[in-house]
């Protein structure tokens, strides 16, 4: 039985205050590296941690009433977190930032963008969830393919052999233009992709760290130009949903099937603020997610010859050459171990979070109302009991092997699941087997590879690689690789 410490959430263990500066320090260290920080605190303290002991911190939560942060991973806490609802309500994407919603006129737009699934729970979730949940069918989600193909083929052709470039500014472009057209209908250079590019703007703001700590809208100050972006961002998203409600076509999109959507009992239709709101969400969540698993999946190709060769070999006997079909997505299965593999690896969503609504237990531990709790996807995919040499890239671990939903979540488990898992998959599939199929991704050595980012993990300084032609010259680049990523995962020296 769990002995249960009714005091508080004073009795979370946790590193203590510091003097003078107090908690600052650490909420410091966990918004710089939220991986490494909280890596140290687990070691030291257990798999349920206090971000200060004593709590009385506030990193995401809204609500005016925080006794403190708390972070925790492992099966067991994965079941609890993502399978109790009612208990664990969860935020939109700035929670702190949401909290003035209701300040002025120009606030206002907060209500809607970055809330959508984020910021309902209980009830109104599992109801906008069903409607939500036809976009994201099966059928659905295959009829994107040829859109999918098309862009991914037109930026392909855009690469340059032999040069140095970005990756990571490639695959946000690539996974910008996909989510534009996928969502909005349109693909660059037309009303959907203005929406779009204003949406990315607002949502970039929206993570930075000087809006939440100078919140004065002022012009000059990121808080002054969040608003103006949301408010130019909430004229185009009113005037594209209302072209499309006028047109009444079915454009084969996910916002209009949003409009179209009816609940099956009461026959209602989203308004026009809960559309804002769904199709920014589903826009945030889709984009930046897919964009990094992709970037994480080509660097570790990269650094690891033998899985390139050996997914090279497969990819060209199935498909030769080809973009693959539906169909052929399924004969695939190395491609499916090595993008597993990479997002447990490196979670492109390390973290969910959640805050709680009644008093609970978690672990050994008491929670009050209204606690902040981090469940680290990150942690719980790198322990040695489930997976073991869990810093080792090895795809081949998944042969046979099938964790449970609470060992294995980079979409997360339970009703809060992604929605896109199955999009996500799908894109992330037909991105690598084309350029794989076309070109060998270089890395440079000596270029440093930090993650950075809570929401969405991300390589800090971009992923500069040189584009060769596909040669199967997989050894070249591979070893020098510097920065804390070699923490995450073992590469060669
Ligand atoms: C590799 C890509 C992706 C990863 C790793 C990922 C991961 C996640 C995770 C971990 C959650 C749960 C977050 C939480 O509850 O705290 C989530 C939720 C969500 N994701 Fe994804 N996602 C990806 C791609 C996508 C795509 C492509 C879409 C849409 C097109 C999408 C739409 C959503 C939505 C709407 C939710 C909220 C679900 C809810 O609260 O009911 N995601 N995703």
């Amino acid at each position: 039985m769990i002995a249960i410490n009714d005091k508080s959430i004073l009795s979370v263990p946790g590193p203590r205050p510091l003097p003078i500066i107090g908690r600052a320090a650490h909420l410091f260290c966990f918004a710089k590296d939220s991986i490494g920080y909280t890596c140290q605190l687990f070691q030291t303290y257990g798999s349920v941690v206090s971000l200060v002991q004593g709590g009385a911190t506030n990193v995401y939560s809204p609500l005016p009433h925080c006794p403190g942060t708390v972070f925790a991973y492992g099966p067991e806490c994965v079941r609890q977190i993502t399978s109790q609802h009612e208990i664990y309500h969860k935020y939109p994407l700035s929670g702190r930032l949401y909290s003035k919603r209701h300040d002025s006129k120009r606030t206002e737009p907060l209500k809607h963008f970055g809330a959508g699934l984020f910021g309902v729970n209980s009830f109104t979730h599992r109801q906008h969830r069903q409607l939500l949940m036809p976009a994201f069918h099966k059928h659905r989600i295959a009829s994107y393919r040829d859109d999918i193909v098309t862009i991914t083929q037109s930026v392909l052709e855009q690469l340059q052999l032999d040069k140095q470039t970005d990756i990571a500014q490639v695959m946000r472009l690539l996974s910008l233009r996909i989510a534009t057209k996928t969502l909005f209908g349109n693909d660059v250079g037309s009303q959907g992709a203005k929406s779009a590019v204003l949406l990315q703007e607002v949502l970039a703001l929206m993570s930075k760290l000087k809006v939440v700590l100078l919140p004065f809208d002022i012009p000059g100050l990121p808080y002054h130009r969040l608003f103006n972006s949301m408010a130019q961002l909430d004229d185009e998203m009113r005037s594209l949903i209302r072209c499309k409600h006028e047109s009444g076509t079915d454009d084969k999109d996910v916002l209009s099937m949003l409009i179209q959507a009816r609940d099956v009992e009461t026959g209602m239709a989203l308004s026009e603020e809960e559309l804002l709101g769904h199709t920014s969400v589903i826009f945030a969540a889709g984009h930046e997610t897919s964009a990094n698993a992709l970037v994480w999946t080509l660097f570790l190709l990269s650094q690891h010859p033998q899985v390139a060769a050996d997914l090279l070999d497969e990819l060209e006997s199935v498909l030769q050459g080809e973009a693959p079909t539906v169909a052929q997505l399924q004969q695939l299965p190395m491609l499916e171990r090595v993008i597993k593999e990479s997002m447990r690896v490196l979670p492109p969503v390390p973290w969910n979070g959640r805050v709680t609504s009644q008093p609970t237990v978690l672990g050994n531990y008491t929670l009050p109302a209204g606690t902040e709790v981090f469940l680290s996807i990150y942690q719980t995919h790198h322990m040695p009991e489930i997976y073991p040499e869990p810093e080792r890239f090895h795809p081949q671990r998944w042969e046979g092997f099938e964790p449970t939903m609470f060992e294995y979540n980079p979409f997360s488990a339970g009703s809060r699941a992604c929605i896109g898992a199955g999009f996500a998959m799908m894109e992330i599939k037909i991105v690598l087997a084309m350029l794989l199929q076309r070109y060998r991704l270089q890395y440079l050595p000596q270029k440093r590879i930090d993650r950075t980012g809570i929401v969405v993990m991300a390589s800090k300084y971009g992923m500069p690689m040189i584009i060769r032609k596909q040669d199967r010259q997989f050894t070249q680049g591979v070893g020098g690789v510097w920065g804390n990523v070699r923490e995450m995962v073992q590469l060669p020296k």
